[in-house]
């Protein structure tokens, strides 16, 4: 029942071998100072918080829920439920980093948990709670599955996770798991925040830093999701693999003697005169994970290195 069609992912394993290089190269340099980790998880966390949220519609900044988690501040003219969601969140990825360790095996009641923490103290009718009822999601091109198919839905999809007899790497297993997740719709609401916590069950239990979905990628997301509705992947893998590997570089860029290079504005490298490509070429190539590069704000970065890199074998395969 959960087939799945892997053809038209072949493209993105050069994109998924860097991605396993690089996670490589820092479990081979850890470990980090303490201080250092710790840092970078609290800034991923409120990235995290941040962008979930706002993909869902919270409208607090990201400075705003820095401030909010950090210090305790109320933000005025934002609502009490746009405070709990950010506290609620925090408090989901606490719970999760004690489920993580290399032991860890995915279970129903961890995500139920998870979504009970993400709404609880706003809809404490359902906070934790499989749905009982239809619902429809705006704009999908589909319509969830009955309410009372849910609940087996949910085993099943727990043990194709486990058993995970085609033996996806993990990056492939937790896009999927992502997709057939909000598929199956289990909650009334907060369906796309607890996956975006739960998929990470999956990554972290084996040293990945989390996987963190942009508010900038919103449509493109959405997008994704519809065409894996219709049984293709390749855009919702090549959003978690970006979504990884900027995680990724957050820690190795942190690493004293760290090999990757400075990460630039794309903007920056091509404004060189020596430069002989353009801007969109460069900006193509990130986008389409050709090349080593992440997205910060609305700009992507990455290093001279990587584009020198991939024009080599560029031509090498000419
Ligand atoms: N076309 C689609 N196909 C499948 N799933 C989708 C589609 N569009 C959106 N979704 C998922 O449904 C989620 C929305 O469901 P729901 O409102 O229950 O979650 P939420 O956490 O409250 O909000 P959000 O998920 O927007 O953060 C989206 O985040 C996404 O994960
Ligand atoms: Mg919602």
């Amino acid at each position: 029942m959960w087939n799945i069609d892997l053809t038209d992912l072949e493209e993105l394993k050069p994109h998924a071998d860097r991605l396993f290089e690089k996670k490589k190269s820092l479990d081979e340099s850890r470990p980090l100072p303490n201080s250092a980790l710790q840092r970078i998880r609290t800034d991923l966390s409120i990235e995290w918080t941040y962008n979930s949220n706002s993909i869902e519609g919270n409208t607090l900044s990201l400075r705003e829920t820095q401030m909010v988690l950090q210090e305790g501040i109320t933000i005025k003219g934002k609502t009490l439920v746009e405070h709990f969601e950010a506290h609620n969140h925090e408090k989901a990825i606490d719970y999760l980093y004690t489920l993580v360790n290399k032991n860890y095996v995915l279970r129903s009641i961890d995500v139920l948990s998870l979504h009970g923490l993400v709404l609880r103290s706003i809809e404490d009718d359902y906070a934790g709670r499989i749905r009982n009822g239809g619902v429809r999601i705006i704009g999908a091109n589909f319509t969830p599955p009955n309410a009372n198919k849910v609940s087996d839905l949910l085993d099943e999809l727990i043990s194709f996770v486990n058993e995970n007899t085609d033996g996806l790497n993990d990056v492939l297993l937790a896009t999927i798991f992502h997709h057939k997740l909000v598929w199956i719709h289990p909650f009334f609401d907060g369906n796309g925040r607890t996956v975006r916590l739960a998929m990470n069950l999956l990554l972290m239990r084996n040293g990945f830093p989390p996987a963190i979905i942009l508010k900038n990628d919103r449509k493109k997301y959405y997008e994704a999701l519809n065409q894996a509705n219709n049984g293709n992947y390749h855009k919702l893998y090549l959003l978690m693999l970006q979504a990884l590997e900027r995680s990724l570089n957050i820690y190795l860029n942190a690493m004293p003697g760290n090999t990757y290079g400075e990460y630039e504005p794309i903007s920056h490298i091509v404004s060189e005169p020596e430069f002989k490509y353009g801007q969109e070429y460069i900006s193509l190539l990130a986008r389409q994970g050709k090349i080593d590069a992440y997205k910060e704000g609305r700009n992507w970065l990455t290093t001279r290195e990587a584009i020198n890199n991939y024009i080599k074998t560029r031509k090498r395969d000419r």
